[in-house]
């Protein structure tokens, strides 16, 4: 899968054409990471955040929402409901928030670690580099950083840098793989200004970097942003990334294709802007893994990114309905223990 055969599939429009890049998808994810699916239970643990990330509903600058940090004895109550639910990964997931303290976090990790045989990923943003040594030798097992897009004119437009301190993504996913985290990543589909060429360019990368996961959704956009508020001029028309269903499943399929092996969730993005199928559709177009929320309730809707993504509607179908049954309408299982990624060569 090289650059400019993505390039064509991300242009490619006609269904029939497509259904070549589901199947080789998903034949491909068959042959490399098998049926099952690996299910990680996210836990949004604060909505506090410094940076002013323009499309994202926990921003700084988003001045009317209700912040949260949860507790440690709340934390580790989510991750025992996620080891009674069979899940074998626990994902810890906030906003960049420093009140979220490198010894304080360390130490709830080797409770976890000692308490549970849970994989535990961490998603806490551009921390300082001896803060994520501290938390691999406290047990983190993966890290998910997504660099949201490689053109990097556009990346500064949406993602200002803390003063002082230059956000360079790329150098910390290749710290992560160096301190031994299984390192994830991944880019929005549809963000106002991406083009066909620079998604292209983002699929290389996903391979250059060696990723062991790869999350990819669309950009749903939140209007307490600014780029909910149309602040940003979208790419001319011939060149703008829609933030379609279908590209993302481009995006996700053609993830596969660069990495066989990875683990590439179909995100609650994609089943936020299809509810009825959105995580069928990803899991059969080359993802593996579904990461349900197990965030307490009066929380969830105070970590909303993007409109959407907490909706009553969604949280109750998933307590209603466990995951294993959506699975098997499309004859897949859930897998057992941590589901890390094993490397074929
Ligand atoms: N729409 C879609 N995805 C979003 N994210 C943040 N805001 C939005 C949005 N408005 C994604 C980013 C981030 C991940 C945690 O959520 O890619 O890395």
């Amino acid at each position: 899968m090289n650059r400019d055969e993505a390039l064509r599939w991300l242009r490619e429009e006609d269904p029939a054409d497509l259904e070549e890049l589901w199947a080789r998808a998903d034949a491909v994810r068959r042959e490399r990471v098998g049926d099952t699916v690996h299910l990680r239970g996210l836990v949004e643990i604060s909505n506090r955040c410094v940076r002013r990330c323009a499309y994202c509903g926990i921003w700084a600058g988003n001045r009317t929402l209700v912040r949260y940090r949860m507790t440690a004895g709340e934390i580790i109550a989510c991750a025992r409901e996620a080891v009674a639910l069979g899940y074998g990964t626990v994902v810890l997931q906030a906003g960049e928030d420093y009140g979220l303290a490198c010894d304080w976090l360390a130490g709830l990790l080797r409770r976890i670690k000692a308490e549970t045989p849970l994989a535990v990923t961490l998603s806490l943003g551009e921390r300082p580099a001896e803060e994520l040594a501290a938390w691999r030798d406290a047990g983190a097992d993966r890290y998910l950083l997504r660099f949201e897009t490689s053109d990097l004119a556009l990346y500064r437009r949406i993602h200002p840098p803390v003063v002082g301190r230059p956000s360079d993504r790329l150098a910390l996913l290749r710290r992560l793989a160096a301190l031994g985290y299984e390192v994830g990543s991944g880019v929005m589909v549809g963000i106002p200004g991406q083009s066909y060429d620079s998604l292209a360019d983002d699929i290389a990368l996903f391979a250059a970097l060696d990723l062991d996961m790869v999350g990819v959704g669309p950009f749903i956009p939140h209007p307490a942003t600014p780029l909910g508020r149309g602040e940003l001029a979208p790419a001319p028309p011939a060149e703008q990334v829609p933030n379609t269903e279908a590209m993302t499943c481009k995006v996700v399929a053609l993830a596969r294709l660069a990495c066989p092996d990875a683990n590439i969730p179909a995100t609650t993005a994609l089943a936020t802007i299809d509810p009825a199928r959105g995580y069928e559709t990803g899991l059969t177009r080359g993802a593996n893994v579904i990461m349900p929320n197990l965030t307490p309730r009066r929380y969830r809707a105070l970590y909303e990114i993007y409109p959407g993504k907490a909706s009553p509607r969604d949280a109750a179908a998933e307590r209603r309905r466990p995951p294993s049954e959506c699975l098997a309408a499309i004859g897949r299982s859930p897998g057992a223990g941590p589901g890390g990624r094993r490397r074929i060569r």
